[in-house]
């Protein structure tokens, strides 16, 4: 059996998949071993992406179009990697749903949760499903964090307040990001809380919604930089409380500074977690505490530990989260089991964000039930 794979939009992310996807292919990596993924068209409005695309040798790609409806009309796919600036995703979105493809959509899913809701209602109308690109929960750092969490409960005790960070050069010709729509409202629509830190929205959701549900958010989102235009934020604090008191706050941060890193602090009754310079899939130091007795982690061991618990097979320590979400992709639709996460948890993520963004307008604390 193959599994025929179309991808929309070959910048960094649909690139990045792609590659994923080739590994994948290439090391057999899959449960059934019968199972072969194809990447049978890739589609990019931009002539010059495609043939430096090309220029790339990538000769697992059967065709190359710079019209996307070659992708979206060709019966043979079964399965879309949706990558395009985020202002598009809907659209393509709607089109896969009709002619009943499977669809793994980037973040953010669409600039709306109206937009959203269209979504998932075309996910149900047409049967098929969809992954979204919440990356980090894939990510055998994040997963090793709850998994701390988890295992010392009770020995941590109750939870008292948690510190997330998240600086981002503005992605903008800077580091990996060498295009530059993401200055562009009308393309990407929020900055660096919709844009990157929606991905630690989402940890905090996996972290601690889980324990006791988050109850009331207070936000201040500033456009400061010349380049937001007033639109687009590059300073968001959001204070997070949950119905068990537990609470904690998170900063989100474009700026000029070379330093995208994301570090956490949780502080437990008896305990402290501390995830620094994580920048994916590298970090500089993850340890924990209960009392005195501190322990500290690896990166090569978490990797191994997390590859055991999925049952993936052997494959390089260093392996990003990017690999293991199209695995955990491919090894859904081959089961046919539902893709994680999927829409309702990027619907749960936009609602968060934007009733930051309402709490930040209004001044006032958003309540949820
Ligand atoms: N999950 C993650 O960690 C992660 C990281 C980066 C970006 N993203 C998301 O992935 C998406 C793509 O971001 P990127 O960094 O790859 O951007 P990019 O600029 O590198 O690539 C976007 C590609 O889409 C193409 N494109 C533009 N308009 C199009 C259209 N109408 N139809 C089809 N293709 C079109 C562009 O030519 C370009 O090649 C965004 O939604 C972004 O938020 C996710």
């Amino acid at each position: 059996m193959n599994i025929n794979v179309g991808i929309i939009g070959t910048g960094l992310m649909g690139q990045t998949h792609l590659f994923s996807l080739k590994k994948i292919e290439e090391e057999r990596l899959l449960s059934d071993t019968d199972v072969h993924i194809k990447i049978r068209g890739v589609a990019d409005p931009d002539e010059e992406k495609l043939n430096r695309l090309k220029l790339k040798n990538v000769k697992v790609i059967d065709y190359f179009t710079t019209n996307p409806d070659d992708i979206v009309k060709d019966k043979a796919i079964d399965v879309v990697y949706i990558a395009t600036p985020t202002k598009f995703h809907k659209e393509y979105y709607l089109k896969l749903a009709e002619k009943g493809k499977n669809i793994f959509c980037e973040k953010p899913l669409a600039f709306s949760l109206e937009d959203i809701k269209e979504l998932i209602l075309a996910e149900r109308k047409y049967g098929i499903s969809t992954q979204v690109g919440l990356v980090l929960r894939h990510c055998p750092v994040v997963w090793k964090m709850k998994q701390i969490i988890k295992e010392n409960a009770e020995a941590f005790g109750k939870r008292l307040s948690f510190t997330f960070r998240d600086t981002q050069n503005w992605p903008i010709g800077t580091g990996l990001h060498q295009s530059d729509w993401r200055k562009d409202p009308s393309l990407a629509y929020g900055g660096s809380l919709f844009e990157h830190s929606i991905h630690d929205v989402d940890v905090l959701e996996y972290l601690f919604g889980d324990q006791a549900p988050l109850s009331k958010l207070f936000a201040k989102i500033r456009y400061v930089s010349p380049l937001t235009q007033g639109k687009l934020e590059d300073v968001a604090t959001l204070n997070f409380e949950y119905e068990d008191g537990f609470v904690g706050n998170l900063t989100s941060i474009w700026n000029k500074a070379k330093m995208d890193e994301r570090r956490v602090e949780i502080f437990l009754e008896n305990g402290y977690i501390n995830l620094e310079n994580y920048i994916t899939p590298f970090f500089r130091k993850l340890e924990y505490l209960i009392g005195r007795k501190k322990k500290r982690l690896n990166l090569e061991g978490i990797t191994e530990e997390y590859r055991k618990h999925k049952n993936y097979p052997k494959m390089a320590l260093n392996t990003g989260p990017y690999l293991f979400e199209s695995l955990s992709f491919m090894e859904s639709i081959i089961k046919e089991i539902e893709p994680y996460p999927g829409l309702d948890i990027g619907y749960r993520v936009h609602e968060i964000i934007e009733s930051a963004y309402h709490s930040s307008r209004e001044n006032q604390i958003v309540s949820f039930n």
